[in-house]
């Protein structure tokens, strides 16, 4: 039987070195890194894989046609490195390609898919991510993530399957029946407001398309960056407001996409741990049925096209997680029907509302509830069905 905790059950949760460190990886940094997770917290949260992206390899393979980790980056080895996560309680990810080489340059898995599986379980490693660059124009993706899922799952070790192939050739309609576990839905995310905004809009209507065992990947986090990556495409200034990373996580938490930290964990603040480690939302994030969101009467008259909208994820214990979104500009009241949830006043019920990043109770409601909500904010309520008598 199935059960929380499998493999793909739930959203991944962890963190990817590719957001703030790019090509500038190493085996001290992915250490403290494990470090952190434990000492902060994070590992208790359910934060459990550590994944080292692009840019760990020599640019050739070896005589033997094996992968070879740059000796200067991880002197030790991929194996001690594994060994060293895994002391800790927590997971150990890699990172290749569907095609001949990475999107940075480096030897990608394509007519290696069984070698290179075989080499990822000697190391230990628990969790693949698979990109699509330098894919050969005639080859089918469907194919090549299937072969690799195929050689994952007879490597001998239970490998989890991040698929990367940015949305493209509506992998949203095959990924699944590929093999993966998690699948990259967009393109690559930034460090600001609109990357976020974009990305987030661009997956409501693909919900069906996400929960146990094959999740939408709608990218790593940017949550706590504020432009520390090394790479200007990401973003090396500004990056976003308090405000905007924790609407972030929510969008994430509630639409059912894993959490893979991007910041530099070692050098977070209150606010971002506030955010990551914020109980409420990791538990809608991580409910064991995994079931999509809906937006609430898309569109109404009087919201427009102000990018305000409530989203509702029905949670396994009949609890109700319902966010109130201002992705637009200007602080907006967002009103919220109940009937629109099914819970009209003649079935006698009224919900007991929870603010979760507020970590307060607001009360008991009838008929309806209007949040008021600053721009690029939001607010994440539980609900609980009250009955009379
Ligand atoms: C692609 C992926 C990114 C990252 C880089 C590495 O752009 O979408 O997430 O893995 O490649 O080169």
């Amino acid at each position: 039987m199935m059960t929380a905790g499998q493999t793909g059950f739930c959203p991944p949760m962890g963190w990817n070195s590719w957001n703030t460190f790019t090509w500038d990886i190493n085996e001290d940094l992915i250490r403290q890194v494990a470090d952190v997770f434990v000492a902060e917290g994070y590992r208790d949260a359910g934060y459990e894989y550590i994944v080292i992206d692009d840019c760990w390899s020599l640019k050739e393979r070896d005589a033997k046609g094996n992968l070879v980790a740059d000796p200067e980056k991880f002197p030790g080895g991929m194996k001690a490195l594994a060994d060293y996560i895994h002391d800790k309680g927590l997971k150990f990810g890699m990172y290749s390609c569907a095609g001949t080489h990475t999107c940075a340059g480096y030897p990608g898995s394509f007519e290696h898919e069984f070698e290179d599986a075989r080499q990822f379980a000697e190391w230990g490693v628990d969790y693949l991510k698979y990109d699509y660059c330098y894919k050969p124009r005639t080859m089918d993706g469907e194919l090549l993530y299937r072969r690799m899922a195929l050689a994952l799952r007879n490597s001998g070790r239970d490998i989890l399957f991040s698929a990367c192939n940015w949305g493209e050739d509506n992998v949203h309609g095959w990924i699944r029946s590929a093999g993966a576990h998690m699948y990259r839905s967009t393109g690559d995310i930034q460090d600001n407001w609109e990357s976020i905004k974009k990305i987030a809009l661009s997956q409501i209507d693909k919900m069906s398309y996400t929960g146990s065992f094959c999740h939408n990947d709608m990218d790593m986090l940017v949550v706590g960056m504020h432009g520390g990556s090394n790479n200007d495409f990401i973003g090396k200034i500004g990056g976003c407001t308090d405000a905007e990373y924790r609407t972030h996580f929510a969008l994430w938490c509630m639409m059912g996409s894993p959490l893979m930290i991007g910041c530099d964990v070692r050098e977070a603040d209150e606010a971002t741990k506030a955010v990551l480690l914020n109980p409420d939302l990791i538990r809608i994030s991580q409910d064991p049925e995994s079931r999509g969101s809906y937006v609430v009467n898309p569109e109404p008259q009087w919201l427009g096209n102000s990018g305000c909208f409530v989203l509702v994820r029905v949670l396994s214990d009949g609890e109700l997680a319902i966010g109130f979104f201002n992705l637009g500009e200007g602080r907006r009241e967002i009103p919220l029907q109940f009937w629109d949830l099914g819970i009209t006043y003649g079935c006698g019920a009224a919900l007991s509302l929870y603010d979760c990043f507020g970590q307060k109770e607001l009360g008991s409601f009838r008929e309806r509830f209007a949040a008021t909500v600053e721009s690029h904010d939001c607010l994440i309520l539980r609900g609980r069905l009250q009955y009379d008598g």
